[in-house]
């Protein structure tokens, strides 16, 4: 494992622009400070950023108590998330920069429709303590289980911060996931409340989510009530006694809810998220080392300053929103753009439109749309004045070197940094990533690991690799956004994360250092082959495949084969009506062989119409597996397939 190919030549190396180091709040100086400090005693890193970032009750008296693989943070201090991320903005006495915030932007709301809500952080407060008075008033208390299954509007947030308020930890189910899917959810974390909407909008039309839940809720005895957000009017069935308007608890409610003084480890949320297994982890973040560490990173990273409009595209429902869209920016003080719907309705320029329309000066997404919009052409950004765009940000996947100088020259138009963020739901905030006025980026990489994180390359062995390497990323010491288990079973959390080496963290990343000591995320362990004795990055494929002018999207898989152990299968979806042909076969194969070497050639290319992607964006890699291994259907290379039926097929399974 020791030598896992990292076949990327990239050379191209960006840095910083004086002008943003200058005004940046983290500069280079600050920067390695952190660093020095971070590396020496990363404990004390962090100590010094819970007390310069969260305001608290009561001081810890323990920083880290580390007791493999269980970690407290902040032991005995008490704080409140919601006090974090509203109040303490109200008043300048006990405000972050010391300015009232109080009638400033927090979350900046777009509907699909077109319909919009600016809320400020005073009214965001109101509305957060009347919901906190609601879920009491409903029997919600400390230490209880909220799921929230619910679409992109304000509501959401507002549930998410007044759960904060009380002590509840909420659990978010993605409002794309079936009844089934729920139904289990619920279940695992025994939620006591459900909070809904008739629906939401979605690619033009109104969907129904409450319909789903009434499904799941018919077999989940824990739930006693389902508080229900009225969004699009749609008719839904109101069961007496277990549903109720949120409108109309809210009228009643108390806009006064003092925030609880909660301790350090108090549970936050619980957040699913796929494993190796069939069975969804439920990975479980507690509050005051969470909150310091999204509260940094956010600052750090995304260089928040008063006047900025920040959006991340993510939806809530995945560890990002709840991180970037919700907690660190609003920790920080910052305004949230909060948009409902789907990135090309009524038209391919929609966030564009959005980002011109809001001024939005900070923009966070994912590669996988990026890639969409280079497919769907450049003329629709720029049909848009996108200059109020200061920094860009990249997180889900590695972002291939053409995405990252597409997103570099079209959407930030060279001025601006790009900061990849390398993390994980299990990992609560970002771990490895450019400081943007400090670290000079090269497209592709998510550069280094933030201050105070160690990680490392180990071999099979658990080796620690020296200097330049290819193999398993791993982190050697605790941080405080790390998860805290996954819910209900102790067990399954030593063993996913903490069974392969002995007191460190085990990413499932494949990764390769540089000799400047940068991170090149290859993607998940299990998509990474073995050709010929050869280990390739699944990724490594695709990012050359992608650099072809011929190809839009392309996704590998590895397949059995008797000769090489295993052979490369590739997945390409060709630009814009590009008719896919066996000549161009035989060039994609060629260009592969061009960019990594033969040894990355594709024994196989299919083409399609479109990659099977889950509603969160992921390429079903398992779906593309079995059809490459002959499971599903057999096709013709040089004809357009369409996987997209197979993939809603396969939706749940993939969960
Ligand atoms: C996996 C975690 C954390 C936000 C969303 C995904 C991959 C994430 C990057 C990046 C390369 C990345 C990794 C990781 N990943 N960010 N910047 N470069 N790969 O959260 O669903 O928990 O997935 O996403 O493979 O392990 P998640």
């Amino acid at each position: 494992m020791a030598d896992i190919d990292t076949l990327l030549k990239e050379k191209r190396t960006f840095k910083p622009a004086p002008e943003f180091t200058k005004q940046a709040n983290w500069n280079k100086r600050t920067t390695s400070e952190h660093r020095k400090l971070g590396e020496k005693n990363p404990t004390k890193f962090w100590a010094k950023m819970a007390k310069e970032n969260v305001s608290w009750f009561t001081p810890w008296k323990k920083d880290l108590e580390w007791k493999p693989p269980f970690a407290k943070w902040f032991v005995g201090g008490k704080t409140n998330v919601s006090y974090n991320c509203l109040d303490r903005h109200l008043d300048p006495k006990t405000s972050p920069g010391g300015v009232s915030r109080k009638n400033k932007a927090a979350i900046i709301w777009e509907g699909e429709p077109g319909d919009t809500r600016v809320i400020t952080y005073g009214q965001l407060h109101r509305e957060v303590c009347q919901f906190a008075n609601v879920l009491k008033e409903q029997g919600v208390k400390r230490g209880d289980r909220v799921c929230l299954y619910m679409p992109m509007i304000p509501e959401l947030a507002v549930a998410m911060l007044a759960c904060t308020r009380i002590g509840a930890a909420h659990s978010i189910v993605f409002g794309g996931f079936s009844a089934d899917a729920l139904r289990d959810r619920i279940n695992d974390a025994e939620a006591k409340l459900v909070v809904t909407s008739d629906g939401g909008y979605r690619k033009g039309a109104p969907f129904a989510l409450k319909a789903t839940v009434d499904k799941a809720v018919a077999q989940t005895p824990c739930v006693e009530k389902v508080i229900v957000v009225e969004r699009t009017k749609q008719p839904v069935e109101i069961v007496a006694g277990r549903d109720l308007w949120y409108h109309e608890l809210m009228a009643l409610a108390s806009t006064k809810c003092a925030p609880a003084k909660l301790d350090a480890e108090n549970p936050l949320f619980i957040l699913y998220t796929s494993g190796t297994t069939g069975s969804p982890k439920g990975i479980l973040h507690t509050t005051g080392g969470y909150l310091t560490h999204v509260t940094t990173t956010f600052k750090a990273i995304f260089d928040i300053k008063d006047d900025d409009v920040y959006w991340c595209t993510a939806d809530i429902g995945w560890i990002t929103g709840h991180s970037y869209v919700v907690y660190g920016p609003l920790a920080n003080g910052a305004t949230t753009v909060m948009y409902e719907g789907t990135p090309t309705h009524p038209g391919p320029d929609r966030w564009w439109d959005l980002i011109e329309k809001w001024g939005v000066t900070i923009f966070y997404t994912a590669p996988t749309a990026i890639r969409t919009f280079i497919r769907l052409g450049d003329e629709h950004p720029k049909a848009h004045d996108l200059s109020s765009l200061r920094l860009l940000g990249s997180v889900g996947e590695p972002i291939n070197p053409e995405a990252w100088m597409w997103y570099h020259r079209v959407i930030g138009n060279k001025k601006c940094p790009i900061v990849d963020t390398w993390w994980q739901t299990e990992t609560g905030g970002i771990m490895i990533s450019s400081i943007p006025g400090a670290v000079d980026t090269k497209p592709g990489s998510a550069t280094k690991p933030f201050p105070g994180v160690h990680a490392d390359i180990f071999d099979e062995e658990g080796n620690s690799q020296k200097g330049e390497a290819g193999g398993f990323l791993v982190l050697k010491h605790p941080w405080p956004g790390m998860l805290r288990g996954i819910w209900g079973d102790p067990k399954r959390f030593k063993e996913t994360y903490w069974g392969t080496y002995d007191e460190t963290y085990f990413a499932g990343d494949g990764a390769h250092r540089d000799k400047s000591g940068y991170y090149w995320i290859m993607g998940r362990v299990d998509d990474v082959m073995n050709v010929s004795g050869h280990r390739i990055g699944t990724m490594e494929v695709e990012s050359a495949l992608v650099s072809s002018p011929d190809v839009a999207e392309a996704a590998v898989v590895g397949r059995p084969d008797d000769i090489t152990g295993t052979a490369i299968v590739a997945f390409v979806s060709p630009i814009g009506g590009t008719d896919a042909n066996d000549a161009l076969v035989d060039r994609l194969k060629q260009h592969v062989s061009k960019e990594i070497g033969a040894i990355a050639r594709p024994a196989e290319i299919r083409f399609t119409t479109a990659l099977p992607k889950t509603r969160s964006g992921k390429i079903m890699r398992r779906l593309l597996r079995d059809i490459a291994s002959g499971k599903e259907v057999a096709g013709d290379t040089s004809t357009l397939e369409d996987f997209s039926v197979l993939a809603k097929l396969r939706e749940s399974d993939e969960d």
